[in-house]
């Protein structure tokens, strides 16, 4: 599918640029056209071009009837990347504002978004993902770019609390924005300061409660210098067999 037109939507000359030096071409384009598709837009900026390729080959090992549970799923395509496999998807997003079809162009990537309308391997609750309620045991959890929006004290129970919800082998991907230059997880949601850095908390404060829980780290990756965006963190953590 080309360029969609969306005001949001990469350009097919960008799109083509950043297929060439990606680790993983195949991946990200088959993410550009779910997004295009469900959505109108795969996001230009360069952070979703990390991030979910990143998640997707985290999340391979997926298989149908597994199930994932993404937090803060806003509108992104790994969720329906993982339900075309297959796989059991329950998306959590506690935005005010819903995204209901038909497409509109002020549409980002922010919003509660009803994934249940475009899979019935797909549910959606538009909840604070401290508040939501499930008795399931996950395959994987995953949660791009949405805890950095959240106070370290909720970060860390939210954490504690859905690793033990994670089978045996499960694994458990977080991506957090950086203050630029620095290891302290980005401290600003919807422009308002979250807490000042030293208390936001830094990347060995998110590995903390992640190792706490039992979690054993995988994959750890820092970027840095990402055109006009904030320095950006992903970890992988696997429950023990
Ligand atoms: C930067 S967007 C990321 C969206 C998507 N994960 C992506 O990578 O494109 C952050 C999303 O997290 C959601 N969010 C923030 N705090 C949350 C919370 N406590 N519980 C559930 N969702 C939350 C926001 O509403 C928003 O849609």
């Amino acid at each position: 599918m080309p360029h969609t037109g969306h005001p949001r939507d990469i350009s097919d000359a960008r799109l083509a640029a950043e297929l060439l030096k990606a680790e993983h071409p195949e991946l990200l384009y088959e993410l550009v056209e779910l997004a295009r598709e469900s959505f109108g837009f795969f996001s230009q900026c360069t952070s979703h071009l990390l991030t979910n390729p990143w998640f997707a080959d985290a999340l391979t090992e997926l298989a149908p009837g597994d199930h994932l549970l993404d937090m803060g799923s806003g509108l992104g395509p790994v969720p329906v990347w993982a339900a075309r496999r297959g796989v059991n998807v329950t998306c959590v997003d506690s935005h005010p504002v819903v995204r209901a079809y038909p497409i509109q162009d002020d549409w980002t990537e922010w919003g509660y978004f009803d994934y249940a309308t475009i899979s019935n391997q797909m549910r959606s609750f538009n909840v604070s993902v401290d508040k939501y309620k499930s008795k399931l045991t996950y395959s994987a959890i995953s949660s791009v770019c949405v805890f950095s929006h959240i106070a370290r004290s909720q970060r860390d129970h939210i954490i504690h609390q859905y690793a033990h919800r994670l089978r045996a082998g499960g694994i458990f991907c977080i991506a957090v924005d950086l203050l630029a230059g620095t290891n302290f997880i980005w401290n600003r949601a919807d422009k308002k300061v979250v807490a000042p850095p030293e208390e936001h908390g830094s990347i060995t404060d998110l590995l903390s409660p992640m190792m706490d829980a039992g979690l054993v780290i995988e994959r750890l990756e820092v970027f840095r210098n990402i055109k006009d965006r904030p320095d950006l963190f992903m970890v992988a953590g696997r429950k023990p067999q």
